[in-house]
């Protein structure tokens, strides 16, 4: 018997100022993107862009349903259209920030655990880390090197032994 530990590490910034120029302008663009979601249920709109290698900001914003259950999260939404458009071209970072009519929200929203497990698709599809810039509308800023940090021990195609690529 022994006890397995798992340890998750990200940076906390005190602003987005502090951010590279990058990842500072993906924030910006998921900031574009989140007054554009339709969320007349929750009221709570969320924003997300995707960075690809070749260049591309990839945005979504979250898409709410009558039907409740079938509407999707901006991280799915932005990420699912970069797969769309652009398969095969590695995804490099997403940021996500999110707005409320009803409170500020002053910290950052983390991804839900069906997007973590999303994104963790498509690092193992790229064979690659993809970054995480988490913003609020103020207030600190969270980024990780990879969603591993909020997905640990995850189920992946190669528990299927399947070969996406
Ligand atoms: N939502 C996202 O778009 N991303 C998240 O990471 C968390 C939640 C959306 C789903 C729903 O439209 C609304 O926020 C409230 O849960």
């Amino acid at each position: 018997m022994k006890k397995v530990e798992i340890i998750s590490q990200f940076i906390e910034y005190e602003d987005v100022n502090e951010l590279s120029e990058e990842d500072q302008k993906l924030v910006v663009a998921a900031r574009q993107s989140v007054s554009k979601a339709y969320a007349p249920y929750s009221r709570f709109q969320v924003g997300a862009a995707v960075s690809l290698e070749n260049g591309v900001i990839m945005r979504g914003n979250n898409q709410e349903n009558a039907s409740y259950p079938i509407g999707l999260c901006a991280e799915r939404v932005a990420i699912f259209a970069a797969g769309a458009n652009y398969p095969g071209v590695k995804i490099r970072a997403i940021a996500v920030t999110a707005l409320s009519d009803q409170f500020l929200i002053d910290k950052p929203i983390t991804p839900c655990g069906a997007c973590r497990q999303a994104i963790a698709e498509y690092e193992h599809r790229y064979h690659g880390n993809i970054r995480l810039i988490l913003v609020g509308e103020t207030g600190k800023v969270l980024v990780a090197d990879t969603i591993k940090q909020f997905l640990p021990y995850q189920f992946t195609a190669e528990d299927l032994k399947v070969k996406t690529s």
